[in-house]
């Protein structure tokens, strides 16, 4: 179907959206188009770029992108493709390209920035038209590359609002991975997992902030983990903490999840406040509070370590979890797959049992043998199922409806709610964004 702003506009309804913003595959390419080829796209940190020749390998909407450090310490966004005859120059997810970057099938030679350095038997181009620095034989560069804090993003237009603006508060996101560290930095560790979902990109974003999930979906990973922790306790061994991130699921039962509020931005990113109980009265959590207060003094420290929130989503690639030092990058595939990068961060000079707490969630969530997850991933399948589905035409969002708090643009949940407000909002924001194109209202 040929869509229009106005046939767009139709399919968000305040408190509804209609399912073919989920299945249909021409919306998929305009919203690689109107989106994921526009915004800021998260590319990666720079710890995955340490050494210079390094490169990693990004999807920013269709286009395959790389990530490259120059011998200088600078870091680029190019595409992945040769200006000759158009071959994926770095083929390997990531790796070390020595001085310069090869291709591999006519060893044409690039620099790290993407300049042409020199070309095999050359002499081949003497009197033709090939220019050695015409800008057309350079592998291209993203046209907007940006980071913040060391937390790098590409756009492909040209024009639009600088990194810094488009993230807004989100920007707290990577000020919390960063200011948690008593040493001031925070690195990538090792490689990340890479999920891929049977599902619409969408769907992996409303669930972040769907408080009214957990219970439900996660019911029997939270009993099984209270079983755990009582049987434990039972015979004398304290349950680590991260068993308590799971069994709160079942603690906090279905209807125990609305005293946590979630924010809406105009850019589309959205907040839920923080639930864990992520500052237990222990040793090693004393001693984390200890040297965080020996590098910032006591009153930065708290500010820092104050501040409530548990997950940060940004619009429209990014889900990131501060306190438990996590990133999720959502690449989507197609209306119906979507890779999802999930990404662990170390603290510098935090304790040792600060990271292995962190990293004990982490594994228990994304792990290949997660039971949290894999729920999820079940559910996401199951209702792209659903949707395929001519039952009807329409998802609904209407808990809480009605009743946002709307302030200097900002949206907020009903305070004690379970909310479909990140529901309703994203697709708001999702229509701004795609139906604003051809000039029909
Ligand atoms: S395609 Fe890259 S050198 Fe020919
Ligand atoms: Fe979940």
């Amino acid at each position: 179907m040929g869509w229009t702003d106005k046939t767009i506009s139709a399919l968000v309804e305040p408190n509804r959206a209609h399912r073919k913003a989920y299945v249909d595959p021409d919306l998929f390419e305009l919203e690689m188009e109107r989106i994921f080829e526009r915004l800021w796209i998260y590319i990666g940190h720079e710890s995955q770029v340490k050494s210079p020749g390094d490169y990693y390998l990004a999807q920013v909407g269709r286009q395959p992108m790389v990530m490259t450090r120059d011998h200088n310490g600078e870091i680029h966004v190019l595409y992945n493709r040769c200006p000759h005859r158009g071959t994926q120059l770095c083929s390997a997810r990531k790796g070390n390209a020595g001085r310069r970057i090869r291709c591999s099938y006519h060893a044409w030679m690039f620099n790290l920035d993407g300049s042409l350095d020199r070309i095999p038997a050359s002499e081949g181009y003497d009197g033709t038209d090939l220019k050695m620095d015409a800008p057309e034989f350079q592998v291209q560069k993203a046209p907007r590359a940006d980071n913040y804090r060391g937390f790098w993003f590409a756009s492909l237009a040209e024009e639009g609002p600088d990194l810094e603006s488009h993230l807004g508060y989100a920007k707290t996101a990577f000020d919390q991975l960063i200011d948690r560290a008593p040493g001031g930095e925070t690195e990538v560790v090792g490689e990340c997992f890479h999920m891929i979902q049977q599902s619409n990109w969408k769907i992996f974003l409303e669930n972040q902030l769907d408080a009214s999930h957990p219970g439900a979906t996660h019911e029997s990973t939270g009993v099984a983990a209270m079983t755990v922790e009582r049987e434990m306790r039972g015979v004398g061994n304290e349950p680590p903490v991260a068993y308590g991130f799971l069994s709160d699921f079942a603690r906090l039962g279905i209807d125990g999840w609305g005293k946590f509020g979630t924010v809406g931005h105009p850019q589309g990113h959205c907040t839920l406040e923080g639930y864990m109980g992520l500052r237990p009265d222990d040793e090693d959590t004393n001693e984390y509070v200890r040297l965080m207060y020996e590098a910032y003094g006591e009153e930065q420290a708290e500010e820092i370590l104050g501040v409530n929130l548990h997950h940060v989503l940004v619009y429209p690639c990014l889900s990131v979890q501060p306190p438990l030092q996590q990133l999720r990058a959502v690449r989507p595939l197609g209306p119906d797959r979507t890779l999802t990068e999930i990404w662990h961060f170390r603290l510098k000079d935090a304790p040792e049992a600060i990271y292995q707490r962190a990293l004990g969630y982490y594994y228990l969530v994304n792990s290949p043998s997660t039971m949290v997850n894999a729920d999820d991933l079940f559910n996401w399948w199951k209702v792209q199922h659903g949707l395929n589905s001519n039952a009807s035409d329409w998802v609904s969002f209407h808990r809480n409806a009605g009743f946002d708090v709307v302030e200097d643009d900002v949206r907020k949940s009903t305070p004690g709610s379970m909310s479909e407000m990140p529901m309703r909002h994203m697709m708001q924001v999702w229509k701004n964004y795609m139906a604003s194109n051809d000039g029909e209202k």
